[in-house]
């Protein structure tokens, strides 16, 4: 079992390159099932879940040339084996399979997979995306071991669909579907998260006509034949967010660059009213020591423009740093809060009152010692907490990290970190 080991207290130091964004590049990915053209992408992020679903791919018999060392891959899904794909293992790897549902539906008229993996930080059920397809026409033969939709209908059956949460791959796999018909439809509380934005901005250059991009009300008209095209992934604000904070929490210096500004505002405001100290540069981040960092009344995620939720473990290892009472309150996911029970075991002082709300008292040294990832993000946070604890830290179930952080020891090493890869 590798792990991470880490000798904290080394100021990080330097600069780093922020990568593409793995929650834009998986529905961009998929969205290039759409077309029997061939699909170029650039910037896309060297992480496990891009090569899971790159495998998937190539095992339903779509043709997937990548380079992830040049960051580009080329999809061409001349054909898609359905047969294969029903009985195919390695969806069930990850959720994100659950992206496949909406291109295949639309170009086959017919999709059916094993269910998507399940996940540890909540809930996360596959309602949102069946009700909004069966609601548009699709009937649902699902079973507990698979979903499978059909649809086979000329028009759709409702053509405005309000959604009852605004779910990120709900709104990106049913805009994918809906890109692909030949008529005007509307979505009602879509998700505006950049990666949204993204997946919506690469369906238009494929010839679907989108109106409210950025939004949470969506028109688009579709059009069955999508050309294929040169596609960027765009740069990952979590990332941004999670090495900001390994500058700060370390009194490091350090200059993040690719960093879309827009996506992190709702960042920019805590991370402010706790004192830390930054800088927006054109593109770029600047991370100077803190002063003293004071607590944080509430920090409340909610859908984007709110506080991300993938940034809410990063940014509670932070609230430890700071002096006074602060408070969480996590209202997406029900099981998000559990790394604090790793934190408390390294010395932090924490009350979680429920599966959503937590007080922490800070400042606390924190102490090395061993502790688990329990989700990509929250193992994120589990190696900041390494960064600044005393004496060495032995991170175990790695293997989250890596699905959605590019070389991320590796890259904290460079700005002077004392951390590797143990195998
Ligand atoms: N939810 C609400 N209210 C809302 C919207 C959502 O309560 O208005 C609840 C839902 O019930 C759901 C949960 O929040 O259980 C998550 O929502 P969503 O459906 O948007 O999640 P998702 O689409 O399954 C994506 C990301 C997650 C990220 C969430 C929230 C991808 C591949 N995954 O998941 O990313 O946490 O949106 O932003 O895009 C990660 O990268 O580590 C990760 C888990």
């Amino acid at each position: 079992m590798s792990y991470f080991e880490i000798q904290g207290g080394v100021p990080l130091n330097g600069d780093v390159h922020i990568s593409g964004a793995k929650n834009a590049a998986l529905p961009m990915l998929c969205a290039a099932l759409l077309t029997a053209e061939k699909c170029t992408f650039e910037n896309v992020p060297d992480i496990s879940d891009i090569q899971v679903l790159l495998d998937i791919f190539e095992a339903i018999g779509v043709s997937v040339s990548r380079d992830l060392d040049k960051k580009t891959v080329t999809i061409q899904a001349k054909t898609i084996d359905l047969n294969k794909l029903k009985t195919l293992h390695k969806v069930k790897k990850f959720r994100a399979s659950i992206l496949m549902l909406g291109p295949i539906l639309a170009r086959k008229g017919e999709c059916s997979i094993m269910q998507p993996g399940g996940c540890v930080i909540g809930a996360r059920p596959n309602h949102i995306h069946i009700d909004g397809f069966t609601t548009l026409g699709a009937k649902d033969k699902s079973q507990p071991e698979n979903l499978h939709l059909t649809y086979n209908r000329k028009k759709l059956q409702n053509p405005r669909l309000l959604l009852s949460e605004a779910s990120v791959t709900g709104t990106e796999n049913l805009a994918i579907f809906l890109a692909a018909q030949n008529e005007t439809s509307e979505m009602y509380f879509c998700a505006a998260e950049m990666h949204v934005r993204a997946t919506l901005e690469m369906l238009q250059s494929m010839g679907a006509q989108i109106e409210g991009i950025g939004s949470h009300h969506l028109k688009i008209t579709g059009q069955k034949e999508l050309s294929g095209g040169t596609f960027t992934i765009p740069p990952d604000g979590l990332l941004a967010g999670t090495y900001a904070i390994a500058g700060i929490i370390t009194n490091g210096d350090i200059t993040i660059h690719n960093v879309n500004h827009k996506e992190l505002y709702s960042f920019y405001g805590p991370l402010k009213r706790v004192g830390a100290n930054f800088e927006m540069l054109d593109n770029a981040l600047h991370v100077h020591p803190p002063h003293d960092l004071k607590a944080l009344k509430k920090l409340q995620t909610a859908i984007f423009p709110g506080f991300s939720t993938d940034l809410q473990s990063p940014f509670g290892v932070l609230l430890t740093q700071c002096e006074g009472k602060s408070m969480i309150f996590e209202t997406l996911f029900e099981n998000r809060l559990i790394y604090l029970y790793e934190l408390e075991k390294m010395g932090a002082k924490i009350a979680i009152m429920n599966a959503h709300q937590a007080q922490i008292f800070g400042k606390s040294t924190l102490k090395g010692t061993e502790i688990q990832s329990w989700d990509l993000r929250a193992g994120a946070a589990m190696v900041l907490a390494g960064l600044i604890a005393e004496g060495t830290t032995k991170v175990t179930n790695i293997n989250y990290i890596d699905r959605g952080y590019e070389n991320f020891p590796e890259t904290l090493a460079t700005l002077g970190a004392k951390i590797r890869r143990v195998q």
